[in-house]
């Protein structure tokens, strides 16, 4: 029998778990599947921990979750196809969730069959190495601590790429007598409450870290871009400046000549895709780009078809691309599609990377990611779900930010599987302080 190896249950290894609980409930005859995940429960990156460095085993905290993380883009993007938010919450919710509604949803079709026995948790995956036929697998029982070995014909990498932080320096870290950590590290907001916060960065956890801090009151925010600013309106007690050159004692002084006192320096300078148990061919080499060299429609590695990567690109498409990724890589494994030979998989890989390299704007990113989540969508029987809907929802989200950055979470979509439109909230983003689930869904607040 087929046996096949899921290191992560993140959202992309529940994908690929439950893809193949759906084949199996129509009477295909599934692999057997060993799933590991360093975690002592599932859900990845959204079974929020409150721990950062390592952890009472003395490995690196992968968790990069914070308190008060609210979805940054509608929930309607990423819905699952085979499972609605109104079949998992009974109602149509609001649009934009905070983590402990998304973590929820998440777990709640992968809960009701027996998956969570495949599942070998506090389990590090430490190397993976191939025969010429086989994988063999080395992990690590972290509650044991036992190394062991096993042997796999197919391995899913779903390890996420949002867990090893990128640390810059720069003059002056050394000497800066305040606090300097990494978004990775970054738990609860609250922390820097009356206190003049550095962000440096321009993507999205430079943009909701700073906003983090602003909402929960720290004295000011000053973010620190290093190529293209956000340029949203930021409000009052936040600016954005043109990247830092050095610190000098608690002084930060940026390259436009700006100079701010602070208090805490928080990198938000994103993440390196870091697999240090695979071996150096098998090994994905890249930054976070939205379409990764050498993966086969984004999923199966070129120089090894037996080995599939699920959740690597960046991301504006989440759930329900990795879903559509599972099962693609279930139906290879199950030799429903046919993988083409060489050059056809060279031809094609160019196509897409080259696509990409030339895309200059949001709106062109989503076109593109959406473009290749549909294509992905039409080679399985991935149920059906309007990706045109979600193209059309993530770029009137884009305006809403340039709109307003503190209020596009007030904003209602409408479901692309389900057709219902998400309630507005009944409290407005910018002053709902406390994130609940409870709170959250308590619509006669
Ligand atoms: C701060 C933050 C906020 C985000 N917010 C959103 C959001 O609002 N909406 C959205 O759609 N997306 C968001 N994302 C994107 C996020 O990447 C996806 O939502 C999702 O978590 C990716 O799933 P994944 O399974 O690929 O990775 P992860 O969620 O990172 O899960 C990977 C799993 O693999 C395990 N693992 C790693 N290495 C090993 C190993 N060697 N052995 C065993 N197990 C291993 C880890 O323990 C983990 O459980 C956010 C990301 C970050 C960092
Ligand atoms: N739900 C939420 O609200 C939420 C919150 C946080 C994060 N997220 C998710 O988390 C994921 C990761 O986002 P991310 O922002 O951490 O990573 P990212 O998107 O990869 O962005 C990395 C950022 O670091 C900057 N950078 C790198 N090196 C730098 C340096 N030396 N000095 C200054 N800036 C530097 C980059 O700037 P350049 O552009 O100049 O290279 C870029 O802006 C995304 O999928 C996002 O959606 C979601």
């Amino acid at each position: 029998m087929t046996k096949i190896a899921i290191i992560g249950a993140g959202p992309c290894g529940l994908s690929m778990l439950r893809s193949f609980e759906q084949a199996e409930k129509k009477g295909e005859k599934i692999p057997e599947i060993v799933c590991f995940d360093k975690q002592d429960d599932w859900g990845g990156l959204w079974n929020y921990s409150w721990r950062t460095g390592s952890d009472q085993y003395g490995d690196p905290v992968p968790n990069s979750m914070y308190r008060y993380l609210w979805s940054n883009g509608p929930k309607e993007c990423l819905e699952f196809a085979d499972y609605s938010f109104d079949e998992h919450f009974g109602k149509p919710i609001p649009s934009f969730p905070p983590r402990e509604v998304l973590y929820d949803y998440i777990l709640g079709r992968v809960k009701k069959g027996n998956l969570k026995d495949k599942v070998k948790f506090n389990t590090s995956v430490t190397n993976v190495m191939y025969d010429g036929n086989n994988f063999e697998l080395t992990y690590r029982d972290k509650k044991n601590n036992k190394i062991l070995k096993d042997v796999f014909d197919y391995v899913i990498v779903s390890t996420g790429h949002f867990s090893v932080p990128f640390i810059p320096e720069y003059p002056g870290m050394k000497s800066f007598p305040g606090r300097i950590m990494h978004s990775h590290d970054f738990r609860d907001a609250e922390e820097f409450r009356d206190k003049n916060v550095i962000v440096l960065g321009s993507s999205y956890s430079a943009e909701d870290v700073a906003l983090q801090c602003h909402k929960y009151g720290a004295k000011s925010v000053t973010i620190g871009y290093r190529h293209n600013p956000m340029g949203f309106k930021w409000p009052n007690g936040m600016k954005e400046v043109f990247h830092l050159d050095r610190l000098e004692g608690n002084k930060a002084i940026f390259k436009d000549g700006h100079e701010q006192v602070a208090d805490a320096i928080i990198l938000c300078t994103g993440y390196l895709h870091h697999f240090p148990f695979l071996s150096e061919d098998l090994k994905l080499n890249t930054v976070n780009r939205l379409y990764p060299p050498k993966l086969y429609k984004g999923v199966v590695w070129q120089n090894n078809h037996k080995l599939m990567y699920l959740g690597m690109q960046d991301q504006f498409h989440t759930f329900n691309m990795f879903d559509c990724q599972a099962w693609f890589a279930r139906d290879i494994i199950m030799k429903k599609i046919k993988i083409p030979d060489n050059s056809e998989i060279e031809k094609d890989i160019n196509k897409w990377v080259s696509m990409e390299e030339k895309l200059e704007n949001p709106d062109q990113m989503i076109d593109f990611q959406t473009e290749y989540t549909k294509e992905l969508h039409s080679l399985s029987d991935y149920p059906k779900i309007d990706f045109e809907l979600i193209r059309k929802h993530f770029k009137e989200w884009e305006h809403h930010k340039v709109e307003n950055i503190m209020t596009y979470r007030n904003k209602s979509f409408s479901s692309p599987v389900t057709g219902s439109i998400g309630p507005v909230h009944h409290t407005p983003w910018e002053t709902a302080m406390d994130d609940s689930l409870k709170v959250f869904l308590d619509q006669k607040k």
